[in-house]
């Protein structure tokens, strides 16, 4: 499924990015190779953020 149509992410490139410790959606856009263009996705990204436990513990 494409979350993000301006950057072609689908949810697997989206999850694969947040278990790779991206906690913000542009950590998300960063970890992808690509940056944020209209925004549309950013609630989707932050909603699948939210689905995954947290990649790291504190300290
Ligand atoms: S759909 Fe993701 S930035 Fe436009």
């Amino acid at each position: 499924m494409i979350i993000c149509s301006c950057n072609a992410l689908n949810d697997k490139a989206v999850r694969q990015a947040v278990a790779a410790g991206a906690s913000r959606p542009r950590e998300v856009y960063s970890g992808c190779g690509c940056e944020a263009q209209c925004g549309n996705c950013t609630a989707t990204i932050l909603s699948i953020i939210r689905e995954q436990p947290a990649a790291s513990g504190r300290g």
